[in-house]
């Protein structure tokens, strides 16, 4: 298939564009590098430098590849940046996925895959989440994809594209050439992992008095390995009808159990603090992944979390200051 992968420069993008060569598929990444780097993008991709909301440009890549399907990463991704900057997020986020839904449609295209999130589910009842669960999006960025997702099911009914939407938990981890460098970094491996490079002082823990066992909040962390095939299966099973999967391990782990391992596996003492809580962060997410597991076979095979920060350790190490751009 000939694949556009929008924001193929990123962290995940990059990772599922890498993965989708490697199975054969062609791939044209579109990037305005904002968070991208032109270095994570595969050289076997055709790279188009653009951005979503340059719609001449967008249609120009339709009209010159054959596109058999859209991969659609390219967005603002901060919880905390998004109730400070709320348009960015619920106008350009939305914007500019209806503009690439838009175009998909008019070049006759009947398969996107959303990146999606679980900052859908503030305030979950039910614990794991599964696709069942209510809508309660977190934040403005939480709310700019539920919009994107309610968009494709019109997409669907209007034009028949199917569509999946694929909602992550915490995605972590790297896969050799490529790693996770993001301007500010604000996810807790990557910041654990530069207080052992000497970057940091230490690491700030963001509240310990939720009601979890020791206090600190629990994650449900995904190695982008396994993301990046649960990408690819449901971008095969899109013939078959649209759907959505909320994507984790069903195991969660709180922020002193990944500072255990960090510990562990980095060798040094990562020394941490106690801050305040970061507005909200909920104190529990877990995902309930069994729906795209009965449905395509999907099981987690990476997301051991000693593998998982072994291997944004061997990136971290080897490139200590990022893609260096
Ligand atoms: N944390 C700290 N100190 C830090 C950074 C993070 O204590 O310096 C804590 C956070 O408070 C949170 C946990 O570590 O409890 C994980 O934080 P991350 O920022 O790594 O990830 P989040 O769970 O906040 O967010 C991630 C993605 C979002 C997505 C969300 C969905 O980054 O894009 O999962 O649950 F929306």
């Amino acid at each position: 298939m000939r694949v556009l992968v929008t924001g193929g420069a990123g962290y995940i993008g990059s990772h599922v564009s890498a993965e989708l060569i490697r199975q054969g598929d062609d791939v044209i990444v579109y990037d305005n590098l904002y968070q991208g780097h032109a270095a994570a993008v595969d050289p076997q991709a055709i790279f188009v430098q653009g951005d979503l909301a340059d719609r001449a440009a967008l249609r120009a890549v339709f009209e010159t590849h054959d596109i058999d399907a859209v991969m659609h990463f390219a967005s603002y991704t901060l919880v905390g940046e998004s109730w400070e900057k709320p348009f960015l997020y619920l106008r350009d986020n939305v914007v500019n996925g209806l503009n690439l839904m838009e175009t998909a449609v008019k070049y006759g295209v009947k398969r996107f895959v959303l990146s999606s999130t679980a900052n859908l589910f503030d305030n979950p009842e039910r614990m794991p989440i599964d696709e069942t669960e209510r809508i309660v999006p977190g934040s403005p960025y939480g709310e700019s994809k539920n919009l994107l997702e309610r968009l494709l099911l019109w997409m669907d009914r209007v034009y028949g594209m199917k569509y999946a939407a694929l909602r992550y938990f915490n995605a972590c981890g790297c896969v050799p050439p490529l790693g996770e460098d993001h301007a500010p970094e604000t996810h807790l491996i990557p910041i654990i992992l530069q207080v052992a490079l000497g970057q940091r002082d230490h690491l700030v823990i963001f509240g310990d008095d939720y009601p979890t066992p020791d206090g600190t909040c629990i994650r449900d962390y995904i190695h982008v390995r396994d993301l990046a095939s649960a990408h690819i299966l449901a971008l095969r099973a899109l013939d078959q009808g649209s759907r959505t999967y909320n994507l984790g391990t069903g195991n969660g782990y709180s922020i002193r159990e990944i500072l255990d391992v960090a510990r562990a596996v980095t060798g040094h003492p990562i020394p941490a603090i106690v801050g305040d809580r970061r507005p909200g962060d909920p104190a529990i997410l877990i995902a309930g992944s069994d729906r795209i597991g009965r449905e395509l076979g999907w099981e987690p095979q990476y997301s051991d979390l000693h593998h998982i920060i072994q291997s944004a350790w061997d990136w971290h190490r080897r490139h200590p200051d990022g893609y260096g751009d």
